[in-house]
Parts: C-alpha cells; structure tokens; sequence
C-alpha cells in the first residue's frame, strides 16, 4: 500500500482534502451524486447488477448491431461518450456475450480506488496465456495476477516508478533522440514524413531496448540490420493477430491451427529468442561488476527467477513501445494545431535549458508548461482509452452494487471529453492544469489507468516524451498541412484513420 501511495502523489494529495465515505447504501460522497439518469428510482439501495442502464440488450447480440451503426468498434471511443451523456455516469452494454459495466466519472473510479483489492485484475489477454502455456514460458505483468504479479511487479516497482532512479535514464533516453531528431531531418520530403507513427515506434522501440538491454538496434540509422527489422517486424505481427483471438476463442484457433493462430505464435517465438539472448548477454556481462545497471540490478535484488525475468522484461517492452509512441504522436498533432501553445513552450525550452546542452530530467523538473502540454494532450487524445478491471469480490459502485466477476470498463477518454469535468473540453488549453486554484479532479484524468494496477512504465513514458518534446520544438516549429484525421479504435489504442497532416519545419 506505501508503495502505491508513492506512486499515485496527486491522488493522495486529493484524498487527503477530501474525507469522502463510500458505504452500502448510500450514494458515494459529495463528489458522487448520481443524477436520475444514473441510478433507477424504485429499488431504496443497493441496485443490482440488472438495474444498470444501458442500450437495448437484444437477445444473443446484446447492443452490438446498435455499435455497428454508430461506426462499429473503430468508432467504439465515441459510441462511449454518446453512451454516457444518455444514461450518465455508468452504465451495462453487452456485445455478443460479453457483458461490461463501463464508468466514466471521478467519483466512480474514487470509490474503485479506494475498494481495490490486494491483486487488481484486468481483462484478460488469453492468446498471449495460451502461447505461454504452449511454451511454458512465465507470464508477465501484463497478464500476471495474484501473489506472482504482486512479487514480479515490487521486483521492478523501485526501478521504473521512483522518480531518482527513472531520472538516471536521461542520458540514454537523450542517446536515442540525438539520433531521431537528425533522423526526422533526413526522412523528411518538404517538411513531411512518410509513416510518422512508425518512425516514433522505432524511435520508443529504440528508447526501450536501450533501457532494458543495454542494446542499440539502430532502427533510426540509414541502414538498419536485418535483426532489428525482424525484431520490430514480429512485436508488430503479434499486436496486429492478437485482437481477432481476444474475440473469438484462443482454443478454437489454437485447436484448428488457423493462420492467426500459427502467425501469432511464429511472432511470440521470434520476439522470445531475441529478448532472451540480449538479457543473458547482458546479465553475463554486468553481472561481475558492480556498476549500476537497471536489469541487473533487478534480478540480483529480487528473487526472480530467469524465466520470469524473460517474459516480465518482454512484457516491459511491449508495453512501452506503441504506447509511448502513439501519445508523442497526438502530442505532435495537438500542437501543430495550437501554435501559440509552441511558441509558448518553445519559449520555456530557451529559457530553462542553455543552447549547448541537451535537455535533462533535471531541466524538466524547471518546465511546468512542457508538462502541462504533455497532460493536455493526453486528456485530450489518450494513447489508451479505456482500461478494465474485473472484480474480485462483490463492489459497491455508486448506487450499485456488482458481483464478483463482473467486468468495468474504466473509460478514461470519455472523462476526458466531459465538459462537466473539464470547461472548454474541446480545447487544447494547457493552461488549465496550471491555474492555481485549478479544481480539476485528478480521478478526471487517468491515462496510465488507477490504484495499484496503474501502468508501472508512466514516469519512464513522461521522461521519455517530455525529453523528446524539447528536442523536438526546440529543432523544429510543428505545422498543421491539411483538416483533422478521424479518430479510430486500433488493438486499443486510439490513432488517426490516416497519415497525421503536419511538417516539421527547421528553426
Ligand atoms: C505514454 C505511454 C504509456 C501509456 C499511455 C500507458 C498506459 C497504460 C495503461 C492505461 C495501463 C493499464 C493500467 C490499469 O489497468 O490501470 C498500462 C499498464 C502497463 N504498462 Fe503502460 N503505458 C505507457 C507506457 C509504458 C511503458 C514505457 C512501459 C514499460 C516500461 C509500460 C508498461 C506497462 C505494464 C507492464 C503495464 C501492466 C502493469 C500491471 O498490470 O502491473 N507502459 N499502461
């Protein structure tokens, strides 16, 4: 519990304010009054799972026909908002046979906070479970629960979530960028890059396998190896075959040994080998010295064992790649479109770091605009829309009291998008998180998820996309070229129907 309090700052800082109670019975705090719409009339307290609103639940399709005609689940992030301005602050949607309760303000996920238990699960991947068990290889954090998930995630919680010791990767994080700016300026046709999104997953590809294995792939040189391309080639095949498996059964596939099935698998073997050989090579060569090393570190002061070292490591790595390069691409868009909000940030570059040098964690500690930008963007376009938990005891919700095993839907963007949450919403106003009084509620904006489940990568991801910012602007002014993409759902995670419209123009 110490450690999540360290790790969730502004949250305490909250609860601390606030002596909010969550009891059976009653309606959740001050801060939680759920309107008519949210909670049905007759029942006196404690409604059930049934009395949750929700869109029409036909038989065997549930709401899913209803979806479809809303954009189908590519447009699912604004099926959600609609979904929540009609029935309000939660609500039950069931698609096919999969039933979800989805929440979508500051009270609800307060109460789920301050409810959680000792081993918070989320939904789980099975196709990734069932290639383990083929294997027998571990399971990493990402899929890990219980007493195991609790031992691998403390293993690595003092490394990624303290703030002294992510600020130590600066200088790797700064080798990888040196090269991605130079990069941006060679691939670059009249100020547009070909694949920007893919360029910014070399560039956290990059970034990662630096901090993990102390390895350079060389992704951003002219020539890249063949390695490094296989490597990427095969994280990519898996993200891209894992979704159809997420909705029909992992056995049947498995069973039937679809070509889904074998890609996946063949992607999982490739991506395995790799991992493995770079942390033996690394461990046997950091092992004998005493120097400080982050993978090294970890397996020595923890007891580990190797395999679980593998896969928690990969796991590391796939968590970190898409995500981190996803949120520097909206973080590109969100500012080409505001040009005062550059200029103003450009302006705080020039003042906190000198010329000559490359910016530092310590530089960044002196940026509350760099930051406020990063925040804004992410509320606005999070990488990440939605997170799930799936309870593990009867919980109180609200009105609402839920069974074990049901599903919740955490629906960070549609809170973001709430104007009853944030004035203005549509805006890109960075200003916002940096108003004194600012009443903003930090259970309002959470792209790394909540509690003690919350994305272990988060100050590594804010190091590496605040460092990357003022690379960026500081060589480059950011300009919109053409009207907005459309917003699309992708493996779960929100990008542009189509290339970004902005060139980077030199300074
Ligand atoms: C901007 C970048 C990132 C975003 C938006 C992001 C977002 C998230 C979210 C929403 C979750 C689920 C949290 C929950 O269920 O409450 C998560 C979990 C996770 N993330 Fe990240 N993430 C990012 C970067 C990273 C990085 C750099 C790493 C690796 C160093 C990483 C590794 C993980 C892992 C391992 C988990 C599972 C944690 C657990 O279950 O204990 N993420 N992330």
């Amino acid at each position: 519990m110490r450690a999540q309090i360290q790790k969730a700052p502004q949250i305490l800082e909250f609860l601390k304010k606030k002596s909010v109670g969550m009891q059976h019975c009653k309606t959740t705090s001050s801060v939680c009054v759920l309107d008519s719409k949210d909670a049905v009339q007759v029942a006196p307290c404690g409604h059930s799972l049934n009395s949750i609103p929700g869109p029409t639940n036909w038989p065997l399709v549930g709401s899913l026909v209803e979806l479809l005609r809303k954009g189908g689940l590519k447009r699912q992030h604004e099926a959600l908002i609609d979904y929540h301005k009609k029935y309000g602050k939660i609500f039950r949607m069931k698609l096919g046979s999969f039933e979800s309760v989805h929440i979508g303000a500051p009270c609800l996920l307060e109460a789920l906070y301050r409810k959680e238990s000792t081993y918070p699960q989320r939904l789980e991947i099975k196709p990734w479970k069932a290639y383990r068990d083929l294997r027998n290889e571990a399971y990493g954090l990402l899929i890990m629960e219980g007493e195991d998930w609790q031992r691998v995630r403390s293993a690595f919680q003092h490394k990624l979530m303290k703030p002294t010791e992510v600020m130590k990767l600066d200088g790797k994080i700064n080798q990888v960028l040196a090269d991605f700016v130079q990069r941006i300026g060679r691939v670059s046709d009249n100020g547009r890059i070909k694949d920007l999104y893919f360029e910014l997953n070399k560039w956290s590809f990059e970034t990662i396998s630096l901090v993990l294995y102390d390895k350079r792939f060389g992704l951003l040189h002219q020539d890249a190896n063949e390695e490094a391309i296989n490597f990427i080639t095969a994280v990519k095949t898996m993200m891209n075959t894992f979704g159809k498996m997420m909705v029909t059964p992992v056995e049947l596939h498995k069973s039937l040994n679809t070509k889904t099935w074998q890609d996946h698998t063949a992607a999982w073997d490739h991506i395995f080998s790799t991992a493995k050989l770079y942390i033996d090579k690394r461990l046997k060569r950091k092992m004998t010295k005493s120097t400080d090393d982050f993978l090294c570190d970890i397996y020595r002061h923890s007891n580990l064992s190797k395999k679980e070292l593998y896969a928690a490591t990969t796991e590391l790595q796939i968590g970190g790649v898409e995500t981190t390069a996803n949120s520097m691409l909206w973080a590109i868009f969100n500012l080409s479109r505001n040009p005062c909000a550059q200029a103003k940030l450009l302006h705080e570059i020039r003042e906190v770091i000198p010329v000559n040098q490359a910016p530092s964690a310590e530089h960044i500690k002196r940026m509350p605009y760099l930051k406020a930008c990063l925040k804004e963007s992410m509320r606005l376009s999070p990488s990440v829309p939605f997170t799930s938990r799936t309870l593990d005891k009867e919980t109180v919700l609200g009105d609402y009291v839920l069974p074990k095993g049901t599903v919740l839907m955490i629906n960070s963007h549609a809170l973001g998008a709430n104007e009853e949450y944030f004035d203005d919403g549509k805006k890109f106003k960075p200003e916002r998180w940096l108003q004194r009084n600012n009443t903003i509620n930090p259970f309002a904006h959470v792209p790394f998820g909540i509690g003690k489940r919350m994305c272990i990568g988060r100050r590594l991801a804010e190091l590496e996309l605040q460092l990357a910012l003022c690379w960026v602007i500081r060589e480059f002014e950011i300009v919109a070229t053409d009207h907005e993409p459309v917003e699309a759902i992708h493996s779960g995670m929100l990008v542009p129907s189509r290339e970004l419209p902005v060139a980077f123009i030199r300074r």
